[in-house]
């Protein structure tokens, strides 16, 4: 009996300090440690094989274990959602279902007024929005000159699209917006809640506001904001609340694609989106259709279960580490790659680099006297992942880079490096300062060999067109 006794209490403490690790908290400081693949070592080139620092979260975001843990697990009891008769088939359609709240939570949206439908990504939850708002080629969408490709051209190809130009510093001008909601009669506001370019967040409830005082209602883009600052379709009164707000979830960790959209439900159950299938129908008849509601109605062909499972865990970890603790870190991270980008010569950095407090981790930047493909391709060979183009957001570049409409057309066909564009740096919430300290070397060596054109040829051979 005293022998089982001290076998359990030697058990009992072995087994204490692996049930606290399992407990541990995840937090700002320990994240970097369930970044999967963060510290693996990939070859970079010929004869360099080093792990990558990461600077191009703002495109997608490396998976988190534990999110890909839950997808695996889940997966053990996956069964055709809303489809099936079978108890996989109930477990499945059960977390499907309950992620709903987890968006709704997150988001800060009551179940009374929204619904969560999910999409594939930012880009198909748009268009999907669009399609169902948009009536008539008459409609009028104000949209901003900072938006996305995907909050422009998804509207631009459906109806009348009005621009409001960006202030002088590359910030949302809410002067304009309000100029050009009196100026017209306007159905919707499509603006972004953070820029991939710049970083700068909007004052989407002060955007709201004025779209709902001009009869107006508000769809906002949520791609770059939900893995970096905290979000609520509440405002402060009524009129400052969101309409529709549509994100992604391979930008919050969660590689299996997915992502939400959260609507007006009144608004969403008027509409149906141009996209057509099983599961968004009550019953079809030779000649007839009734449709669902939403988010149903939204939802045609078979759901991206996986996306899902990791869409909410991705929300769960995010809402444990914290939206405070990740902004400040963001910003120390940010002033530390500005203070030193600042130090080089020649350089450019777009956007406010002195009053950062309203941007996420997003630093944009160039040389006046080196080709930022050169330079972006020298760091990646040394290891550095930046993205360098125009972003999917070519008028705001192209206005940050004070190029005129009038020069583009001739980069149309131009496929040889000298397409214009900026080097831009997007964290993470796992990157470090010790990080953003060995980037700005690569950085000055890759601007130094530039300068100097070593293997120019070489380097000019590897160009493939970065958009
Ligand atoms: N829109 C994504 C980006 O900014 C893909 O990189």
């Amino acid at each position: 009996m005293k022998k089982m006794l001290s076998l359990l209490l030697a058990l009992v403490c072995l087994c204490l300090p692996l049930m606290a690790a399992a407990e541990e908290p995840i937090t700002i400081d320990n994240i970097r440690s369930l970044v999967v693949g963060v510290d693996d070592p990939v070859e970079v080139k010929p004869g360099l094989t080093r792990p990558i620092i990461n600077f191009d979260n703002a495109a997608t975001t490396p998976a988190l274990r534990p999110v890909v843990d839950e997808v695996n697990a889940k997966l053990l009891t996956y069964g055709s959602i809303g489809r099936g008769f079978s108890a996989k088939s109930n477990i499945s359609t059960e977390i499907y279902e309950k992620t709903r709240d987890k968006v709704l939570h997150f988001t800060g949206a009551s179940p009374d007024k929204y619904t969560v439908f999910y999409v594939n990504n930012t880009t198909d939850g748009l268009n999907k929005l669009a399609s169902a708002l948009i009536t008539s080629k008459e409609d009028t969408v104000l949209c901003t000159r900072m938006e996305h490709h995907a909050n422009d051209l998804s509207w631009r190809e459906r109806c009348n699209v009005i621009y409001a130009e960006i202030a002088r510093d590359g910030r949302i001008d809410y002067d304009e917006i309000e100029k050009k909601l009196k100026e017209n009669k306007v159905k919707l506001v499509a603006v972004t809640a953070a820029s991939n370019v710049t970083g700068y967040v909007t004052d989407v409830h002060r955007v709201a506001k004025l779209a709902h005082r001009y009869g107006a209602q508000i769809v906002v883009d949520g791609a770059q904001i939900v893995a970096h600052r905290a979000f609520s379709m509440k405002g402060a009164t009524p009129e400052e609340d969101i309409d529709f707000f549509v994100f992604s979830a391979h930008k919050m960790y969660s590689p299996f694609g997915g992502g939400a959209v959260v609507g007006l439900t009144e608004e969403l159950d008027k509409h149906m989106p141009a996209f057509y299938g099983g599961g968004m129908i009550k019953i079809v008849a030779d000649n007839w259709v009734t449709w669902a509601s939403a988010p149903k109605l939204y939802e045609a062909g078979s759901p991206n279960y996986p996306g899902v499972v990791g869409l909410g865990k991705a929300i769960e970890i995010l809402e444990q580490v914290g939206f405070d603790a990740i902004s400040a870190h963001e910003q120390a991270l940010i002033r530390r790659l500005m203070d030193g980008l600042k130090k080089m010569d020649n350089i450019v950095i777009y956007g406010d680099s002195e009053n950062i407090s309203d941007r996420v981790g997003v630093v944009t930047f160039n040389f006046n006297d080196a080709n930022s493909l050169l330079v972006a391709q020298r760091i990646a060979n040394q290891g550095g992942a930046t993205r360098r183009g125009a972003f999917c957001a070519h008028p705001y570049v192209w206005r940050l880079m004070n190029i005129p409409d009038d020069q583009l057309e001739w980069y149309v066909e131009c496929t040889d490096g000298k397409t214009p564009g900026m080097i831009r740096v997007s964290f993470g919430i796992y990157n470090t300062e010790a990080e953003v300290d060995e980037f700005l070397g690569m950085v000055a060596e890759a601007v130094r060999s530039v300068r100097a054109k070593e293997d120019w040829d070489d380097l000019y051979e590897d160009f493939s067109e970065s958009y």
